[in-house]
């Protein structure tokens, strides 16, 4: 990658679009396989998963609908109290169908554990995550995912779909931010 053409406010490029684009297609293979014989119902959790989900959704073998969901928890996200709501709920009922959540990231696992619990109630036949990307070390509650992109260590990254206060998502590369962009004092 030409250098040159970093965004300014980028540190370093963790992960390059070349990169991406291999992991995606491996997903796609592979979530492929598994779910041979029956269709998917994709549901994206916004805003962060439609970049990734986008891509993975064209590398699927198997036929695919699709959906979005968006949840919020109260307050400041960064301090992840878990109190969550739904902001926009799904258009199309899961039951009876094999739904796949695709995540941008997990973080504290409150998300995906919530996420978890809403759809299973709703009826589904099978439910699996897909998470592009895995922070680990930033778990508060015990959360998996079926399926990961990349591991990452507890680092301020965006690109691909994540976001600093709402920018960055339309970078072609998964980066660190440099310090100085987000130890700025909120205004
Ligand atoms: C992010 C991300 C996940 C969630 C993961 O969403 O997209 O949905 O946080 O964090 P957790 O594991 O700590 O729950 P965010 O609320 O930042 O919204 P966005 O997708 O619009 O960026």
């Amino acid at each position: 990658m030409d250098p040159t053409a970093l965004h300014p406010d980028i540190e370093a490029v963790l992960i390059a679009p070349e990169q991406i684009r291999a992991r995606v297609q491996e997903l796609g293979a592979e979530i492929s396989r598994r779910h041979a014989g029956h269709s998917l119902h994709v549901v994206g959790v916004l805003r962060g998963a439609a970049i990734f989900m986008a891509d993975l959704l064209r590398e699927l073998t198997v036929p695919t609908t699709m959906d979005f969901i968006a949840i919020s928890s109260y307050g400041n996200r960064t301090r992840s109290s878990g109190i969550v709501r739904i902001v926009k709920d799904l258009e199309d009922t899961v039951e009876g169908r094999h739904v796949l959540v695709v995540e941008d990231v997990v973080d504290t696992g409150l998300t995906l554990n919530y996420l978890r619990e809403l759809l299973g109630d709703r009826g589904v036949a099978s439910l699996e995550v897909c998470a592009l990307l895995d922070k680990p070390s930033a778990r508060k509650v015990e959360a998996t995912a079926n399926y990961v992109g990349f591991t990452v260590p507890e680092s301020f990254v965006v690109g691909y779909g994540l976001d600093f206060r709402q920018n960055y998502r339309g970078l072609p590369y998964i980066a660190t931010l440099r310090p100085e962009i987000y130890e700025m004092r909120e205004e």
